[in-house]
């Protein structure tokens, strides 16, 4: 038997190519083994379609390595949390954290208490987006932290930790350990929902985390452009493969309206993340579009759903929120 790569890049939309321990066709039959904790019938299923499309496979096996077939009891709760979101992309740069933000934010003006963790280890962004980037940490035990309280969300970011102008490459196994640190060391006071921006991608990190922590659901965000849903449709197979429910997916920039003359156009597109949500069986969450006053907005710690509630953006965010909450609770 011998590697193959379009068995491998079938597999590679499913699995991380880290877990993927070998993809080998031999006499039609494409055998794919994976080491992961978790698989799920669902994805399994998935994954054996698209290898039975490729020209020679007449068979297709997938194999799983791990000992532990389900890992769902080594999921642990957040103390003070009931329920866990994550937002998330597969491609870096789409606006993830600027839809985690409002998104929070709409959550909590339909009167949830919320809470926004920013996990992204590479980038922490959330801190500039709600402007707590220079206020210091409190603690009263010296043990346990308070979450900033901005615009009724309580919040907290890897950030803090690890400085703003600090990216960090951290191997998956220490920068789970830290996030999973901070998530336990602060005292999330009785929230209902809890966003987390995730780092961007589907490697180990984020796989860690969601096999981690109990999510109750992942909204996927992506542009319209190809390239951009091609790792958005990696982003949610890699959340069937951990077993964590898609709420939907959240088309960013999706259009732009001319200021002039109200024209609206698809810049990166038309129905881009419409169609593949389709395709998937997934819900489409809805549009935001690329707007001036979001990035304004964000780059200054007000975020528009909260500065200019009655716009038409902040409106998109509300009904997304609302499909949201709609599924959660
Ligand atoms: N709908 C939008 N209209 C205009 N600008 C936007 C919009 N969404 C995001 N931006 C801007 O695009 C940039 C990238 O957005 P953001 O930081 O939210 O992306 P990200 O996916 O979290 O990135 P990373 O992968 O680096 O974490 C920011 O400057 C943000 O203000
Ligand atoms: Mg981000």
């Amino acid at each position: 038997m011998s590697e193959n790569p379009s068995v491998r890049a079938v597999a590679e939309q499913f699995f991380a190519s880290e877990s993927i321990e070998s993809a080998v066709l031999n006499n039609g039959r494409a055998v794919v083994t994976i080491n992961s904790e978790e698989n799920s019938s669902e994805v399994v299923e998935d994954l054996k379609k698209q290898l039975l499309k490729i020209p020679d496979v007449r068979k297709a096996n997938v194999v799983f390595t791990s000992s532990r077939q389900n890992a769902s009891d080594n999921h642990w709760q957040i103390r003070g949390v009931k329920k866990i979101i994550a937002v998330a992309s597969g491609k870096g740069g789409v606006g993830k954290s600027t839809t985690a933000v409002n998104i929070a934010l709409a959550l909590s003006r339909l009167n949830y208490t919320v809470a926004l963790f920013d996990a992204d280890i590479y980038g922490p962004s959330v801190p500039t987006m709600l402007g707590y980037e220079d206020m210091e940490l409190t603690s009263y035990d010296g043990k346990t932290f308070e979450p900033f309280e901005i615009q009724n969300i309580q919040t907290m970011s890897i950030g803090t930790l690890i400085g703003r102008d600090t990216p960090l490459i951290w191997r998956a196994p220490k920068a789970c350990g830290a996030l999973q640190q901070l998530l336990a060391d602060v005292n999330w006071h009785n929230v209902d929902v809890m966003v987390i921006d995730m780092p961007p991608g589907t490697g180990d990190i984020q796989i860690t985390l969601s096999q981690q922590v109990r999510l109750n659901g992942a909204v996927i965000v992506s542009t319209p452009q190809d390239i951009a849903l091609i790792d958005a449709v990696k982003g949610v197979n890699m959340f069937k493969a951990v077993s964590v429910p898609i709420l939907g997916i959240v088309e960013n920039m999706s259009y732009h309206i001319c200021k002039n003359c109200g024209h609206k156009e698809h810049i990166f597109g038309n129905n881009g993340a419409y169609d593949t949500a389709q395709k998937m069986d997934i819900d489409f969450l809805g549009g935001i579009p690329l707007e001036l006053a979001i990035r304004f907005h964000a780059d200054n710690g007000t975020p528009i759903v909260v500065d200019e509630p009655d716009s038409d953006s902040a409106k998109a965010y509300m009904a997304i929120s609302q499909k949201i909450a709609d599924k959660l609770f």
